[in-house]
C-alpha cells in the first residue's frame, strides 16, 4: 500500500520522500527522466572520468544549519570555494565586481572610499530620474562604464532582448564589493559532494520504504500512474510544472531555458578555472564551464578536459524550463493557478517548477522540510 506519491525526484521531491519514508510512510516516487536528482544530477563523462553537472554548474552553499546538518547525512563536502571570472574585450576580470575589478578596469589604485565615490558619481548620470528600463537601472546602480562592460551584453544574451526593452525590475540590485574578496557566495557553508552529486542524490532514496519509478510521466494519460488515476486516492506531492498539472488551462507560464554544448578537448586545462563569463555581445554563449576545476582533489587526465558552453533563450514548448520569467502576465497566471491548486484535494505543490520560482538547492531542501513538518507530515502521518 502506498501512503504518499511524490512526483519529481529533484532535491525537493527527494527530501520529502526521504523524510516521509523515515517516518514510516510507504512512498512511491515517480520521475519522468531516466535517473533521479532533477537538475542537480550529474554524470561521469566516460572518455575522461570527469564528473559533469548535466544541467549546468551546481554549487552547494547554505547558511541554514538545519539544511547543512540534513545534507551531511548523505554526503561529505569538499572545501571547494566558488570564484567566477569574466572575459571582456580580451581581458579577464574577477566577478562579482570587486575593488580588484574596478581598479583593473579603470587602470587605477583606488581605495574603497575613492572607488565608492567614483561609482556614485558615474551612477548619478541620470540626475535622479527614475530608471525607465533595465539599461537605465544598470547605469543608476553602478555607472555606465562598468554596466556596459560586464552587465549589459550578458543580460541581453540571457534574455535575448535589448535591455532597453526589459523592465528595470529585472535588475533589482548589482552587488559591488569594495574589497578584493572575490568569493562568489557569502554563505557559512560551501562545498561540493565528495563523491559527486549523483551518488548523494541516489543515497537519499535508497530506503526500503521508497519505491522509485523512472521514466514515468505523471501527466501521461497512457500510463497507470497518471494524475487522473491517483488524485483523490492518495496524498500527492507534485513538483512538476504548475501550469502543466492543469493542462495549461489558464495559459502557459513563461520560462527561460538554456542550451548546453559539451565538448571534450585534448588539453589538460582549457581555462584554468571552473566558470568563465562572456559578457560581450559578439560572443554567442554566456559562460563556459570546465568541470575538472570543481574537484582539484581528484585525479583527472593530463591530456583531456570537459567544457560546456552555455547559451540562454526563451523556452518553447518541449524545452526544459530553467528560470521563471515572471512578467506581469505570468504573475496574473500564477495567481490563477494558485487558486486552482488550493482546490485540489490532498495535492501539495512544491519545488521550483510546482511553485514557479527560482530556488537554490538549499532553498528547495528547506522548503521541502517545512512542507513535511507543516502539511504533508500531518496529512499522511496519522498512523505512522
Ligand atoms: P528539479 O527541477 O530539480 O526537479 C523536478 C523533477 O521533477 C525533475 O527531475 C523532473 O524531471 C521531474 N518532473 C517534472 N514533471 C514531471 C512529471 N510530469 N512526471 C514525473 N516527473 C516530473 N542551485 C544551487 O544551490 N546552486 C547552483 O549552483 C545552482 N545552479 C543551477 C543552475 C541552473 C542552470 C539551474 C536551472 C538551477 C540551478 N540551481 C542551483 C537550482 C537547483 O537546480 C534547484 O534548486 C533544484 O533543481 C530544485 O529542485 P526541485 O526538486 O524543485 O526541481
Amino acid at each position: 500500500m502506498t501512503d504518499l506519491v511524490v512526483v519529481g525526484s529533484g532535491l525537493f521531491g527527494l527530501t520529502v520522500a526521504e523524510r516521509m519514508a523515515d517516518r514510516g510512510a510507504k512512498v512511491l516516487l515517480l520521475e519522468r527522466r531516466s535517473r533521479v536528482g532533477g537538475n542537480a544530477s550529474s554524470a561521469v563523462e566516460p572518455a575522461t572520468g570527469i564528473e559533469v553537472h548535466t544541467y549546468g554548474s551546481h554549487l552547494f552553499h547554505t547558511s541554514n544549519e538545519r539544511v547543512w546538518a540534513y545534507v551531511n547525512r548523505f554526503t561529505a563536502f569538499t572545501p571547494y570555494v566558488h570564484r567566477v571570472y569574466s572575459t571582456h574585450r580580451g581581458e579577464v576580470f574577477p566577478m562579482p565586481i570587486t575593488l580588484g575589478t574596478i581598479n583593473q578596469f579603470f587602470r587605477s589604485a583606488l581605495g574603497p572610499a575613492a572607488a565608492r565615490a567614483l561609482l556614485a558619481e558615474q551612477a548619478a548620470e541620470l540626475g535622479g530620474k527614475t530608471p525607465a528600463n533595465l539599461d537605465e537601472q544598470g547605469v543608476s546602480l553602478i555607472g555606465r562604464p562598468l554596466y556596459e562592460a560586464f552587465i549589459r551584453g550578458y543580460t541581453a544574451k540571457q534574455w535575448q532582448t535589448d535591455p532597453r526593452d526589459l523592465p528595470a525590475s529585472v535588475l533589482a540590485r548589482l552587488p559591488v564589493r569594495y574589497t578584493y574578496d572575490n568569493r562568489y557566495f557569502n554563505d557559512t557553508h560551501e562545498g561540493l559532494p565528495v563523491d559527486g552529486y549523483q551518488p548523494w542524490l541516489e543515497r537519499m532514496v535508497d530506503h526500503p520504504n521508497i519505491e522509485v519509478r523512472l521514466e514515468v510521466d505523471f501527466l501521461d494519460p497512457t500510463q497507470p500512474f497518471h494524475r487522473d488515476a491517483l488524485v483523490g486516492q492518495v496524498p500527492i506531492v507534485y513538483t512538476g510544472p504548475l501550469d502543466r498539472y492543469f493542462d495549461a488551462a489558464e495559459g502557459e507560464l513563461s520560462w527561460r531555458t538554456l542550451d548546453f554544448e559539451q565538448e571534450v578537448l585534448p588539453v589538460g586545462d582549457f581555462q584554468g578555472t571552473s566558470v568563465m563569463n562572456y559578457p560581450d555581445a559578439d560572443v554567442a554563449y554566456t559562460r563556459i564551464h570546465e568541470f575538472r576545476h570543481f574537484h582539484p582533489e581528484r585525479r583527472h587526465p593530463d591530456d583531456a578536459t570537459v567544457i560546456m558552453r552555455e547559451y540562454s533563450r526563451f523556452a518553447r514548448p518541449g524545452d526544459e524550463p530553467y528560470y521563471p520569467v515572471r512578467t506581469p502576465a505570468d504573475r496574473r497566471l500564477l495567481l490563477a493557478y494558485r487558486a486552482r491548486a488550493a482546490g485540489e484535494q490532498q495535492v501539495f505543490f512544491g519545488g521550483r517548477l510546482g511553485t514557479y520560482q527560482y530556488l537554490d538547492m538549499h532553498m528547495a531542501i528547506a522548503s521541502a522540510l517545512t512542507m513535511v513538518d507543516e502539511t504533508v507530515g500531518p496529512a499522511v502521518g496519522g498512523s505512522h
